[in-house]
């Protein structure tokens, strides 16, 4: 009688080939491979000539990946958009496909500190020069746009929140030339959609917001089909910065609560960015939904602000008070996070770095997370009163 080793091959081979193709599967499959073969040599020569699109090894296309990349494009009503495996890698590619040495980038102020750490360095060895404005000045952004390559926006910037009228900077980069691109990992497309709004690339951190979940490291650009067919030509292939399927699939999951989360974040955000700023122990409450009404193309807001204690609290105290609220940098997931600024300033050792970020060492700051409004908000006023000299 056969032990069945002699069949085992071809009956696990015909396991696995069924299940590539059988399920009608609610959740998409993830297509973890590296690469993919060709039925024959012609079918292999068509693909390389650029006459057949499909995938052949996965750093350059895989379906789960693609379906990621299809899913934002759509959310942030673009024509085409570009996995990476962090926000940094979709930053640095989409920026470093368009400038070359001797170009000029115009800045926002305050931007994300690994932003402007890669332009301080890797652009500037390739002499690329980087200016920062402040975005609430359009005079400033006017005078400073001509003859630039690149305007770079993040609105509302991820400490102090400072918010820009998005559609007329955009406007003001059109009529000037200037290709600008944006930093939407805040908003997420669910209360910003910076395409509509007249700005010609939009990066996100999917670390953030997108992923939702705090078990991803991502990144994406999206665009038109010409801004990121240049980016895929220029920079993906060779910088590497490929998405993973499992890492597109979590992305794909995070993606379909997108909404809901988002107008959770912003319903216990608000809740607790009002109190903050009726206690007597807070000087003030960067939170860009404080204000009689939201600026101009922002719909909503998120769980992310930071703000500024009166000086008779002890910050130190403050936070290792908190219970709810942990201690950790980044945002975006189901959990609540508290960040001192003196801490972030100390690791940021760039001279000029208060100025850049615009951190006050008397603020921190807060994401707002899940756990719902109340229990957050007790474990906030229980800190701030044991950490209180008055
Ligand atoms: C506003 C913002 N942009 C970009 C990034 C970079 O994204 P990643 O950490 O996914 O590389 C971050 C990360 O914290 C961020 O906060």
């Amino acid at each position: 009688m056969s032990d069945g080793q002699d069949s085992f091959d071809e009956a696990s081979l015909t396991v696995a080939h069924d299940a590539a193709n059988a399920f009608e599967a609610v959740v998409p499959p993830i297509v973890q491979t590296s690469l993919f073969t060709f039925s024959d040599y012609d079918e292999m020569l068509a693909t390389y000539r650029g006459e057949k699109v499909r995938p052949t090894y996965t750093r350059g296309l895989n379906p789960t990946v693609r379906m990621f990349e299809e899913m934002l494009a759509k959310l942030e009503g673009a024509e085409d958009a570009l996995g990476f495996a962090s926000g940094m890698a979709a930053i640095s590619s989409a920026v470093l496909s368009f400038v070359e040495p001797g170009d000029r980038i115009v800045a926002v102020r305050h931007v994300y500190p690994d932003a402007f750490r890669l332009f301080g360095t890797v652009l500037k060895r390739m002499r690329v020069e980087v200016v920062y404005v402040d975005g609430r000045d359009e005079e400033a952004v006017t005078r400073a746009l001509p003859g630039a390559k690149l305007f770079y926006m993040e609105s509302p910037t991820s400490w102090v929140m400072e918010t820009h009228d998005v559609g007329a900077l955009a406007a003001l980069a059109r009529r000037a030339g200037v290709l600008s691109i944006i930093d939407n990992s805040w908003a997420s497309p669910v209360f910003q959609r910076p395409l509509f709004l007249g700005v010609d690339l939009v990066v996100h951190s999917a670390s953030k917001y997108l992923g939702g979940h705090s078990d991803v490291v991502a990144g994406v650009v999206a665009g038109s089909k010409e801004l990121i067919g240049r980016i895929r030509a220029e920079t993906y292939p060779y910088l590497g910065g490929k998405l993973s399927p499992f890492d597109a699939w979590l992305l794909i999951r995070g993606m379909r609560t997108l909404p809901v989360r988002m107008r959770a974040h912003q319903e216990a955000g608000m809740a607790i960015a009002t109190r903050l700023q009726a206690h007597p122990m807070v000087e003030e409450v960067c939170h860009p939904g404080l204000g009689n009404r939201l600026p101009a193309g922002l719909a909503g807001t998120s769980g992310l602000f930071s703000f500024i204690f009166h000086d008779g609290v002890d910050v130190r105290a403050f936070v290792d008070r908190l219970r709810l609220f942990k201690l950790g940098v980044s945002w975006g997931g189901h959990e609540s996070l508290v960040v001192p600024g003196e801490v972030v300033l100390q690791q940021k050792a760039e001279p000029n770095s208060a100025v850049a970020f615009g951190i006050s060492p008397r603020s921190v700051r807060l994401h707002v997370g899940l756990e719902g409004a109340e229990a957050l908000w007790r474990d906030l006023e229980a800190a701030i009163a044991a950490a209180s000299s008055a």
